[in-house]
């Protein structure tokens, strides 16, 4: 690590005892101005930060996904950032998943809770992905029912709309469709039915980037939160991880070690569907199962 480097992440120590008192607060407050009526932005020229070829692989890919998908409501009732975001998140999904059946409860229904779901504003991709996903092959013919939390343990930041994350979040999975909803909470005392999957995209595992975001440090106990996860998943569920950087796969890989946890697959998590495809280079998307 470079000097200034070293520098940065020491300063960002100082802003621990603000993010402390700031996190009290609002949570005491637990503000809320109602219901959120979702930004609408035009799509044309959704990726018109690329150009050429790139542009047009792009729009193909984007013009697959939407059609598997159905992401009519979301295309409807988005900005262009986010429904951006939702399309690589599909796109990340399917290629670490490929073709491996989802471990669904039965036939009909998945169970999923995506930890730490921040604004949760992907929540329409992973749940089409989670009710969609190998529909149509020999091994799953019908759509399957959906039932998706995402949790969230800092939901009343206020918003420049005057809204709260929690008022955000509410409309995002209202978006998504039926069985999607938002929680504020903290996982690692949630209790929850067992779980087919459980997604964390971006979890903290060390504090520069948390107290970066304006999170309190108490909030690092990553140890604690695998092990929620652990146990909230049922045998043969499945745990996706999106990481930023090598460095964390590997810190994620010694917290899961002596949990039931296997890891079956890694996959780059980079895109250029999103305005800032070239600070995903380096992130990394994981598929692990819990065992029987
Ligand atoms: C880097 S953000 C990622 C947000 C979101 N997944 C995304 O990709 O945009 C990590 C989030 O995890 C939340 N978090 C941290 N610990 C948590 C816990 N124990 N329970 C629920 N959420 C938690 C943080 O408040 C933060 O919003």
């Amino acid at each position: 690590m470079g000097m200034a480097s070293l520098l940065r992440r020491s300063l960002a120590l100082l802003r621990a005892p603000a993010n402390e008192l700031a996190f009290a607060t609002r949570s005491r407050l637990r503000w809320s101005r109602g219901p959120v009526v979702l930004a609408q932005e035009p799509k044309q020229d959704v990726f018109d930060w690329l150009e050429g070829a790139e542009r047009r692989d792009a729009e193909r890919v984007a013009a697959r996904l939407e059609r598997r998908y159905d992401l009519a409501a979301l295309r409807a009732r988005s900005t262009r950032l986010v429904y951006a975001e939702n399309l690589a998140l599909l796109e990340c999904l399917e290629a670490l998943v490929g073709g491996d059946p989802l471990p669904a409860s039965s036939e009909v229904l998945v169970r999923a809770v995506d930890v730490g779901c921040g604004v949760f504003q992907y929540a329409t991709g992973l749940r089409a992905w989670l009710g969609t996903h190998g529909v149509g092959t020999n091994w799953d013919p019908a759509p399957r029912q959906v039932v998706l939390r995402g949790v969230e343990i800092d939901g009343y930041g206020i918003y420049r709309d005057g809204h709260s994350r929690a008022d955000h979040g509410r409309a995002h999975a209202a978006l998504a469709g039926p069985g999607t909803d938002f929680l504020v909470g903290d996982f690692g005392g949630l209790a929850v039915p067992p779980q087919d999957l459980v997604t964390m995209f971006y979890p903290f595992l060390s504090a520069y980037p948390l107290l970066r975001w304006g999170s309190p440090i108490s909030h690092l106990r990553p140890r604690r939160l695998v092990k929620a996860v652990a146990r909230a998943l049922r045998p043969g569920g499945w745990l996706i991880v999106a990481n930023q950087t090598e460095a964390e796969f590997e810190r994620l890989g010694n917290l899961l070690a002596g949990l039931p946890l296997q890891l079956v697959r890694r996959a780059s998590w980079a895109t250029n569907l999103v305005p800032y495809g070239e600070r995903t280079l380096g992130r990394i998307g994981s598929l692990w199962r819990r065992s029987e």
